[in-house]
C-alpha cells in the first residue's frame, strides 16, 4: 500500500519512535524521522528501506527545523501526518532541580512539539486533511516525584493539542494525544527489581506495554477510520490512570 504522503515522526531513530516508524510505514506512510542520533538514523533507515526516510535535526533549533522542512517539501510526498514522539528526562526533586533542567525538558518536550507542528501544519492545512498526533505520558496526567519538568511538558502537550484542535477540526485535520504508561524500553529495562514490581503493583493489566502497542495506537489515530476522532488524550497503560 503506498497512501502518497509522508508522516514526519520525530525521535524516530530508536524506540518508540522507531516503532511508530515501522507501523506507519507498513500501513503505507512515507516516514520522515527526525532524530539528532545521525548513527542510529542510518542504521534505522538500513534496515527499514526507502519509505524510512532519515534527517538529522534537533527539533529545538528553528533554523534547522526551516531547512529540514523544505527539504522535505521538495523529496517527497505531501506531509499530511505529523507526530511528536521525541522527548527527554532530567528527573530530581524539584527542591534540587536546576533551572537548567526544568527548561531542557519543556524545550525539547513542549517547546520543540510546537515548533516541529508549526514548521509543517502549513501541508496538512493546504491538503485539507491529516493528522497529528503528540505522545504524552501518564505522569502528564497523574504526575510523578522528581517529575515536575517532565509532567508540566507532558501535560502541556495536551492543552496545546485540545486548542489546536479547536483550530483545525473545521479542515479536515485531527489532533490527538497518546498517553502511553510503563512501556519496556531500555529506559525502564535498568529499572531495579523493586522499583519494576512497584510499577507492576499498579498496573491493572499487571504487565508493562510494549513499544508496538503505543505504535499500534498512533496508526489507529492517523488511519481513514479514526476521521471523526479529534482532541482526545487516549491513555494506553495497562489501566493505570482509569
Ligand atoms: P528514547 O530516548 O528511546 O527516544 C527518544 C528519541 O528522541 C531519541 O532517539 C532521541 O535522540 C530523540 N530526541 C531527543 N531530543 C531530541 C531533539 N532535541 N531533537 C531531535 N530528537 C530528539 O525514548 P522512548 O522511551 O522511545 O520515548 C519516546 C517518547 O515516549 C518520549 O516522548 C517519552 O517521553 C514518551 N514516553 C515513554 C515512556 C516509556 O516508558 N519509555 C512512557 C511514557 C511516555
Amino acid at each position: 500500500m503506498n497512501l502518497n504522503a509522508t508522516a514526519v515522526v520525530t525521535g524516530a531513530a530508536r524506540g518508540i519512535g522507531l516503532e511508530i516508524a515501522k507501523k506507519l510505514i507498513n500501513t503505507g506512510w512515507t516516514v520522515a524521522a527526525l532524530d539528532m542520533l545521525e548513527d542510529d538514523l542510518n542504521r534505522s533507515a538500513h534496515k527499514l528501506g526507502s519509505m524510512y526516510r532519515p534527517y538529522t535535526v534537533n527539533i529545538t533549533d528553528t533554523q534547522q527545523l526551516a531547512v529540514v522542512a523544505a527539504s522535505i517539501g521538495k523529496e517527497l510526498p505531501v506531509v499530511k501526518g505529523i507526530v511528536n514522539n521525541a522527548g527527554i528526562t532530567r528527573d530530581a526533586l524539584m527542591m534540587r532541580m536546576g533551572e537548567d533542567q526544568w527548561n531542557m525538558v519543556i524545550d525539547v518536550n513542549l517547546t520543540g512539539a510546537w515548533k516541529v507542528t508549526q514548521a509543517f501544519m502549513r501541508s496538512l492545512i493546504r491538503a485539507r486533511e491529516g493528522s497529528i498526533v503528540s505522545i504524552s505520558s501518564v505522569v502528564g496526567l497523574i504526575g510523578a516525584a522528581g517529575q515536575t519538568n517532565y509532567a508540566a511538558s507532558k501535560a502541556g502537550l495536551i492543552g496545546m493539542s485540545k486548542s489546536l484542535n479547536r483550530e483545525l477540526a473545521a479542515r479536515g485535520i485531527t489532533v490527538n494525544v497518546v498517553a502511553p504508561g510503563f512501556i519496556e524500553t531500555e529506559m525502564t529495562q535498568k529499572l531495579s527489581e523493586e522499583v519494576r514490581s512497584d510499577y507492576l503493583s499498579r498496573i491493572p493489566a499487571a504487565r508493562l506495554g510494549l513499544p508496538v502497542e503505543i505504535a499500534e495506537a498512533v496508526a489507529f489515530l492517523m488511519s481513514p477510520s479514526a476521521k471523526y476522532i479529534t482532541g482526545v488524550v487516549l491513555p494506553v497503560d495497562g489501566g493505570l490512570t482509569t
